[in-house]
């Protein structure tokens, strides 16, 4: 997978550079609460929503100027889920990208400052000026970044987690929480990078929502094809994902995955692994994988980058 490879460092150089900009273009002070964000935000992460986000939009031709903005703003979102998820009253980690989680370093109370700091600091690039997205885009963009983070996404998925601890969930039940915790915000990222490219169809889709797509896409004529599409691609390469860090959980190697194994079954988590077993939550994300590329052959341009993502989604040893 040498292109995705090589694409891969083009996106991690573009973003962190984009990143690292607006970092140093902030006032010093809080230096602890500027530290945290820095330390979260840039020193490690593969940058997989950066990727989709790229991969997308240079298929229908945006400028990938203009995604650095979309691409950092959902890093921003996913490096402050990762802040948050890691505290102790959440999944209590204390490695994460190789180094002491935020908390750990910086203590609790800036942890959730930097993390909520991340959090309006995604709105802010998405907003910026020197983001030549047309304005009525950039309000689309921020909205579904919004509801991909927010009660109907990442955060209200971290809440079934949470719930769902010392439970048994039925596949249902699973499925629904981790398409919201990590598939809403790589939904987005697929999204996100198609609206950046096509204006008029994002302008044109009134519902701009990633969960809602079986509400309002499908049904309206004049939204594109292609769109539904990559949604569907979204939510099963999201969903691979995640079944892919619970397996990862299980047999992947501290040292290389940057985060401590055994942390899921340690907080007893409903997982894909506590659920089906090691090598069944392989076969099912596998299987994820192929329908996500297989909604890729229903578009109107080749996806190389899209394929090889979902290959590596469920490969990946990190
Ligand atoms: C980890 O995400 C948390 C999940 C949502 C599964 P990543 O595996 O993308 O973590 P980084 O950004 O590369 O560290
Ligand atoms: C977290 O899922 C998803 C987020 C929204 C951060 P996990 O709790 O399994 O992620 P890791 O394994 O700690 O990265
Ligand atoms: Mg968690
Ligand atoms: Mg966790
Ligand atoms: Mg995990």
């Amino acid at each position: 997978m040498q292109q995705l490879n090589d694409f891969f460092k083009v996106v991690q150089q573009r973003v962190n550079a984009c990143m690292q900009e607006k970092l140093a273009q902030m006032p010093s002070e809080p230096a602890s609460l500027k530290e945290a964000m820095h330390y979260a935000l840039l020193l490690g992460g593969k940058r997989a929503r950066p990727y989709l986000v790229y991969a997308t939009g240079q298929a229908y031709a945006a400028s990938l100027k203009d995604l650095d903005y979309v691409a950092a703003a959902i890093e921003c979102i996913h490096s402050y889920s990762l802040i948050h998820d890691d505290m102790p009253e959440m999944d209590n980690d204390t490695l994460r990208r190789g180094q002491p989680t935020v908390h750990a370093k910086f203590g609790p109370a800036t942890a959730l400052l930097a993390g909520d700091t991340l959090q309006a600091l995604a709105f802010d690039f998405l907003t910026d000026e020197r983001c030549h997205i047309a304005d009525e885009v950039k309000a689309r963009l921020c909205g579904t970044l919004a509801r991909a983070a927010g009660f109907t996404g990442m955060c209200g998925g971290q809440a079934l987690d949470l719930l769902a601890e010392h439970q048994h969930l039925e596949q249902d039940a699973l499925e629904h929480l981790h398409a919201l915790k990590t598939g809403a915000l790589i939904t987005a990222a697929v999204q996100m990078g198609y609206m950046a490219a096509r204006y008029e169809d994002a302008h044109n889709n009134s519902t701009g929502d990633v969960i809602g797509l079986t509400l309002g896409f499908v049904e309206r004529p004049q939204v594109s094809r292609d769109l539904e599409h990559l949604t569907t691609y979204g939510k099963k390469v999201g969903l691979a994902f995640q079944v892919w860090d619970d397996v990862l959980d299980v047999e992947g190697d501290t040292a290389v995955l940057g985060k401590t194994v055994g942390s899921d079954e340690a907080h007893d988590k409903s997982t894909y692994v506590s659920l089906l077993g090691l090598e069944n939550a392989k076969a099912y994300a596998q299987k994820l994988s192929a329908e996500a590329q297989a909604a890729l052959k229903e578009l109107k341009v080749p996806m190389p980058l899209l394929e090889q993502f979902a290959q590596f989604c469920v490969s990946r040893d990190h």
